[in-house]
């Protein structure tokens, strides 16, 4: 639990830095989760949304709490994406992909998550000196991804390296090459989004692709939606994947427990996504005046939703800073809530579920090599590398 007393009272929310020392980040949110809830970044002009309560009000307030071209730290009001926009806007184009992300509909990816799981898990065994991010974490996400918009799945290696670029776009108006990247991801995938979407006007296939060449989506807002996929649909479950391994290699007993008995594995999944919270924040304007909590706001003010911060809230979790897989009730807030709600969150669940109950099924010990590689990153808390020995049962 980090000491309030000694707490910083105050943090650059747009430096990188700052999300990447996850001590430093959750020692500043437990101090203003106390004593300002409401946080004033002066610097950066904005307000920091750190409580779990409050974090519930503004997603399920979309009015006046908008996500209109203005979701990340920097606005981008061309941007056509179901996440860049308001409802009805927003909604229309989320009812075009939704039947593909209901419980029962992600199943039909469980065959494919599962052959995939088990070529991943026995090249792992056999080299019992894994590097977690190529070899597992980045793979699998990457390679469902490829799979669910209808790449090939082979080009699993530019789907990682894409939505890497893709995460960077915070730091674009100060870092050179984050720009860059950003400009050549999106030119390298909408090359293959070209030619993909070409071939599934005259011969539709069961992906995402093909759903939005038969709704006739322009190809801006295509483009646009790929590269929200790629990015929220490979680099959140990866984090989850290297940074839960970590914190169940801190925890043997834990592993272990879940290797013995498959059926802790559903919660044990909600305590590694709520412990890790792979996704930092998202951003809101107000379009009117409005308060959150008992902090008025002004129109046109810029608000930081902080999921880190309401997943380690002591008004809703007991002991907040425990891991434990047995944690009941969990309503940790990793995938949102409101309008925007996570619509990959029944897949990311299965995905995860499959893979750890795989993991510890065939892994009698897990120890890390070296601590995980945090990147610096606004957004998103993504490991660049680890190194894990795992011993098979
Ligand atoms: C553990 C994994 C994941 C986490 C923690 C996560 C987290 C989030 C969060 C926080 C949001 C914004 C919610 C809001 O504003 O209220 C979101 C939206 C979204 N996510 Fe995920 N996500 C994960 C996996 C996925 C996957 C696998 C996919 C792809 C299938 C995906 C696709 C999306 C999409 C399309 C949206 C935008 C929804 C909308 O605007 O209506 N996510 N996600």
């Amino acid at each position: 639990m980090p000491d309030t007393e000694a707490a910083p009272t105050t943090a650059d929310l747009l430096a990188p830095a700052f999300w990447a020392d996850l001590d430093g980040m959750h020692e500043f949110f437990t101090w203003a989760r106390a004593e300002a809830p409401v946080w004033r970044d002066e610097r950066n002009g904005l307000w920091a949304v750190t409580r779990h309560a409050d974090v519930l009000d503004v997603e399920r307030r979309s009015d006046p709490f908008s996500s209109q071209g203005c979701y990340r730290a920097n606005v981008a009001a061309e941007e056509t994406n179901m996440i860049a926009q308001d409802d009805p806007g927003h909604i229309a184009q989320r009812r075009l992909v939704n039947r593909r992300f209901t419980p029962r509909a992600v199943q039909d990816f469980a065959p494919m998550l599962q052959d995939t799981i088990d070529e991943l898990v026995d090249k792992a065994t056999e080299k019992g000196d894994v590097e977690v991010v190529v070899d597992l974490a980045a793979q699998l996400p990457s390679r469902l991804t490829a799979h669910m918009l209808g790449f090939p799945e082979e080009r699993w290696p530019d789907v990682k390296s894409w939505s890497e670029r893709l995460m960077r776009t915070d730091a674009l108006l100060v870092d050179q090459d984050a720009l860059m990247g950003m400009i050549t991801a999106i030119t390298e995938f909408n090359q293959v989004l070209t030619e993909t979407a070409a071939e599934r006007r005259t011969c539709p296939a069961d992906d995402l692709i093909s759903i939005w060449v038969g709704a006739d989506l322009d190809p801006m807002s295509m483009m646009h939606e790929t590269g929200l996929f790629i990015a929220g649909g490979a680099e959140t479950t990866r984090t989850v994947i290297a940074r839960g391994l970590h914190v169940l290699a801190q925890h043997p007993e834990q592993w272990a427990a879940m290797g013995d008995d498959p059926s802790l594995v559903p919660a044990a999944v909600e305590e590694v996504i709520r412990w890790v919270t792979p996704l930092n924040n998202f951003f809101r304007t107000a379009t009117r005046a409005d308060r959150i909590g008992a902090q008025p706001v002004e129109a046109g003010d810029r608000v930081m939703i902080v999921y880190p911060s309401a997943n380690r809230d002591g008004a809703v979790f007991d002991d907040p800073f425990r891991f434990d897989i047995r944690r009941d009730p969990n309503p940790h807030l990793a995938f949102g809530q409101g309008t925007h709600f996570c619509l990959g969150a029944n897949l990311a669940r299965m995905e995860l579920r499959m893979l750890f109950e795989s993991m510890a099924r065939r892994w009698k010990a897990i120890e890390p090599v070296f601590e995980p590689d945090i990147e610096p990153n606004i957004f998103a808390g993504a490991v660049r590398s680890y190194h894990l020995r795992v011993t098979p049962r």
